[in-house]
């Protein structure tokens, strides 16, 4: 008798079915063998060209893990925007911007390039605006600077990350480029220390050693506003994950992002290590690992994965989701009072800008001389800042009607409208 064909299941494995999501996404990747690994130092052509691994943790902390996710390799240019967002903690938006642009470059990561009239790097995300962040990290000297960055990294991964140090010791020795790009810098007066120091902090952060799971949580971090679903830390503020993701969705492919923005839809940054990180605001990071690399620089298979499940899942930033519900569940009248009825406004789910602007637009014309309009907030889940303000100074702008009652009245029992302390 022949021997049974190995079972395929049909239906996504109940224990984990987002596993199973990754391990059809890695299925498709798999007999995408073209691009090479990257050999410029002879530490990375050691990585096994077929590893393959993917990770995606939820901004609730779970991690769902797919191949090789567990395998090691450094995390190179996936460094960046998380340095950026260290700079951008450390020294606030308004002095990181004196030193670094955010205009995407559609040049090569390592490109000779500086803005003509500042001095700038074009961006953080290429490697001369990199090696100018590093250089803004507190610290006199590369092991200091290198000290902050890597407490960094460990929050954003949620455990203390290695330091590959043959990898370090290679990019020391061969990083003359990188040290021009710092030259070129300092003499443009954007770098914040000597080019030595730069470089030096800069080449370390590259080495540290990382797997596609590290990479998924950095990545959760980001899309959970800067606090660490694994771990609960704050790592950075809200604002520092928005200006940081905005700059990876705008350059973090390099030359290859408007292609990857059109097709993948979420922000990411990739290495040459083969690591890519991406991450879907509000919900999830995600981790891809494959060494070969196509021509700009970028994992061959990581493409093809996260464009697998961008596609397979919606998943682009701007997909069209539909319209969203009303907010306005129910409209009560309560014609008990004298002298004009109440109307009662029964609201649910989440209000956001577009939501609130419907409850205002609609319900403003019961607004009148008779009765009070009452927005019952009970069911209401949440209710965004903006929306929340425009919701909560409404009873004092519709002032008090003839009677001396309140024309617009607000029930909030479960305090939705006070915001997060
Ligand atoms: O700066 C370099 O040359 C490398 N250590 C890192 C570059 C990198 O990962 C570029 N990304 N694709």
């Amino acid at each position: 008798m022949a021997d049974a064909e190995p079972y395929e299941p049909t239906i996504p494995d109940l224990r984990d079915p987002i596993r199973a999501a990754l391990d059809s996404v890695l299925d498709v990747a798999r007999p995408h063998t073209d691009g090479a690994l990257a050999s410029y130092i002879p530490e990375l052509t050691r990585a096994d060209p077929e590893a393959l691994g993917a990770a995606l943790a939820s901004v609730r902390g779970s991690v769902h893990e797919s191949g090789d996710s567990e395998t090691t390799f450094t995390i190179q240019s996936v460094s960046k925007p998380f340095v950026f967002a260290l700079a951008l903690e450390q020294s606030g938006l308004a002095e990181v911007i004196r030193h670094v642009g955010v205009e995407p470059s559609g040049e090569p990561f390592n490109a000779i390039s500086l803005e003509p009239a500042t001095g700038r790097p074009l961006n953080p995300l290429i490697n001369a605006g990199a090696i100018v962040m590093s250089s803004l990290i507190t610290g006199d000297t590369a092991a200091e600077k290198f000290a902050i960055i890597h407490a960094g990294l460990n929050a954003f991964a949620a455990r203390e990350l290695d330091l590959d140090e043959s990898v370090f010791e290679s990019e020391h020795a061969t990083g003359d480029r990188n040290r021009a790009l710092a030259y070129l810098t300092q003499s443009a007066g954007t770098l914040g220390s000597t080019a030595e120091v730069a470089t030096g902090a800069y080449f370390r952060q590259c080495s540290v050693s990382v797997n596609a799971r590290d990479l998924a949580i950095m990545a959760a971090t980001l899309a959970n506003g800067g606090r660490n679903p694994i771990s609960g830390e704050r790592v950075i503020g809200e604002d520092v994950a928005r200006w940081t993701t905005s700059v990876m969705t705008s350059c973090g492919m390099y030359d290859a992002s408007g292609d990857w923005l059109v097709h993948v839809g979420l922000p990411a940054k990739s290495g040459v290590g083969g690591g890519i990180v991406a991450m879907q605001p509000e919900e999830f990071g995600i981790g891809t690992f494959s060494p070969r690399l196509d021509a700009r620089g970028n994992s061959v298979r990581g493409i093809v994965m996260l464009r697998t499940l961008s596609e397979r899942y919606g998943l682009h930033m701007l997909q069209h989701r539909g319209a969203p519900h009303s907010p306005i569940a129910q409209l009560e009248r309560d014609d008990r009072v004298e002298g004009g009825g109440d109307t009662i406004a029964r609201l649910r789910g989440e209000v956001f800008f577009a939501g609130a602007e419907e409850v205002l637009t609609r319900l403003a014309p019961l607004v009148g001389d008779g009765g009070c309009l009452v927005l019952d907030f009970s069911n209401v889940t949440r209710v965004g800042d903006a929306a929340a303000a425009l919701f909560r100074g409404l009873p004092d702008v519709a002032g008090l009607g003839p009677d001396g009652r309140p024309r617009v009245a607000v029930l909030d029992p479960e305090g939705v409208l006070v915001g997060d302390a």
